[in-house]
């Protein structure tokens, strides 16, 4: 028996270094609608794209570049101090090509979500549609998981398998990769918010 009540609006972080094309879908899918705000997009690439569509949704953005800090515990304990600040729930990571220190992973402990073009615990790390391609397989596809201390180990939340056509190009496999990740990471984040409706 669950019972619904409402509640105040899950707070996400979202953390890109790039296109933030995924930040867009969960803006245009989530952001404002009641269950899901985006209070925060942080990075650490001055200048990412991610930051242009933040700022056009209207959303705070915070960047911090390592060479602005001590290493890389530091850079993480100032990001983490920010999101503290902002209130977040959930920090959603959608293209964010740094590595987290372990004392941020353990300050989020569970709430932090990564998007993965690849059936993990196939290719995880850079570059992996073009390796699952180079491997010969026949299909790929999108994971969603919890983060840990490794690159792409964490706990799989939800997965979608998507055939690898033959003959089509890199781009065009790319392309359809993205759109899965598009429709993917939105329905986990809100999912989330939905499960604290759950008594
Ligand atoms: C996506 O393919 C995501 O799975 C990976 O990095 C890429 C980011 O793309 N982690 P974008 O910046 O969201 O457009």
């Amino acid at each position: 028996m669950s019972a619904k009540v409402d509640l105040a609006p899950l707070r996400v972080a979202v953390l890109a270094s790039g296109n933030g094309s995924n930040l867009q879908a969960l803006i245009d899918r989530l952001h404002g609608g009641g269950d899901v705000e985006i209070v925060r997009v942080a990075g650490d690439k001055p200048g990412a794209k991610a930051f242009e569509r933040a700022a056009a949704a209207g959303i705070p953005t915070a960047v911090f570049p390592l060479d602005d800090y001590a290493d890389r515990a530091a850079r993480d304990a100032a990001m983490a101090r920010q999101l503290r600040a902002d209130g977040v729930d959930l920090v959603v990571l959608a293209g964010y090509m740094a590595i987290l220190s372990p004392r941020f992973v353990a300050e989020f402990d569970g709430f932090i979500v990564n998007v993965h073009p690849s059936l993990l615990p196939k290719y995880p790390g850079l570059n992996a549609i073009e390796r699952a391609v180079e491997a010969g397989e026949q299909e790929t596809g999108v994971t969603v998981h919890h983060v840990d201390d490794g690159v792409d180990t964490g706990s799989i939340i939800a997965q979608e398998p998507l055939a690898i056509m033959p003959g089509e190009t890199l781009e065009e496999l790319t392309d359809r990769v993205h759109a899965v990740e598009h429709r993917l990471l939105p329905a986990v984040v809100g999912r989330i918010a939905l499960s604290r409706h759950e008594a």
